[in-house]
């Protein structure tokens, strides 16, 4: 079956003008912040792929041996007919889940769902080659604006792996759980991969890597500005700083100014003065425990019914249907 054309709910206009929102509030506040979002160009996309394969960086091979042990499980629990999965980027790790799925012979379709377009593309057509009898239904779209605009399939799981709620805020994460549940009708399952708070060395070498391919991750966002805000970011005036807030219990990426300078961004006639040593916030990376995963999936109805770890309990999946 050949893959469908994108359905677009986020098209490049759209896009840009919240882009330019999010841009001139982040960096016209204090601290200043930049919004997530926008690492994920093709390049950035790229580069995240590179991160997964880093030997410091254990969230995804971790994920993937969970994945690989529990599949079949998944499958049979979920019987799903349609497998969604957010933040899909190149689905790697999901062919497992496909494969179990196919194998137990209910699903019938697949939707990744991304911001990227390029990602979303290359990795539609690489599923749709493995997987012929698959209809391929690739959606660009903003999971935190979207979701509710998808179809409720019935038997449909929907997945959001790599950790990537971790991104979202305490705030932002307990309205997009909202989003989730609003979007599962009974008989549908949530399946969600969540990093495990551990010690604070590997923490932080998982987002401070050796190689400096996390660092021209971060910076890339610069990158997107300048092409996009007609910014005038100077990639070599800012350093990558990952910092564990052990309060939160996340991760804070932050580009440091390495000099007293000023920044303009044409598109949004906005000049904005950085102190030497002045840190913009890029990211964070929540880490999580089993007790507050569960008591934020009640909040929003759903149940948490099952729970799935690697042996060092370094990163979990877990599987919740609707109340
Ligand atoms: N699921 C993959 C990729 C994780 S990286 C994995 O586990 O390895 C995060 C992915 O989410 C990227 O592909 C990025 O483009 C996408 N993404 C980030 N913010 C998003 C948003 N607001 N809406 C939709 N996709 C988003
Ligand atoms: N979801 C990934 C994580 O939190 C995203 C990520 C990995 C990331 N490395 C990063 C985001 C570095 C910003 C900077 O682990």
């Amino acid at each position: 079956m050949p893959t469908a054309d994108a359905e677009v709910h986020l098209d490049p206009t759209a896009l840009a003008a919240q882009m330019a929102e999010d841009v001139r509030d982040g960096l016209t506040h204090r601290p200043r912040t930049l919004p997530p979002k926008y690492f994920y160009d093709a390049r950035g996309s790229e580069l995240f792929e590179q991160i997964t394969r880093l030997a410091d960086y254990y969230p995804t091979r971790t994920e993937r041996a969970i994945l690989d042990a529990h599949a079949q499980e998944i499958a049979e629990e979920s019987g799903a007919e349609t497998l969604v999965e957010l933040g899909s980027g190149t689905s790697e790790k999901t062919r497992l889940l496909l494969r179990a799925l196919t194998g137990a012979g209910t699903l019938r379709r697949f939707v990744p769902f991304d911001v990227d377009p390029a990602v979303l593309e290359e990795a539609g057509a690489a599923v749709a080659q493995e997987f012929p009898d698959l209809a391929v239904q690739p959606v660009v779209g903003d999971f935190e604006r979207h979701l509710r605009e998808l179809p409720r399939h019935p038997r449909r799981l929907l997945a959001f792996l790599g950790s990537t709620i971790g991104n979202l805020d305490p705030a932002q994460r307990a309205a997009f759980l909202d989003d989730v549940r609003a979007s599962l009708v009974p008989g549908s399952a949530f399946l969600l991969g969540t990093d495990l708070v551990k010690s604070p060395d590997r923490l932080v070498a998982a987002y401070d890597d050796t190689e400096g391919v996390t660092a021209a991750f971060n910076k890339n966002v610069l990158r997107v500005l300048n092409r996009e805000l007609g910014a005038d970011f100077d990639l070599e005036a800012f350093a990558h700083r990952a910092v564990w807030d052990p309060e939160n219990e996340w991760i804070e990426m932050r580009l440091e100014s390495l000099t007293a300078q000023r920044v303009r961004v044409d598109a949004l006639a906005l000049e904005v003065e950085l102190a030497e040593g002045e840190q913009v916030r890029t990211e964070i990376s929540s880490k999580f425990r089993r007790q507050g995963i569960a008591d934020d999936l009640a909040a929003a109805g759903l149940r948490m019914t099952r729970w799935w770890t690697d042996p060092d309990e370094d990163f979990a999946l877990s599987l919740s249907v609707p109340v």
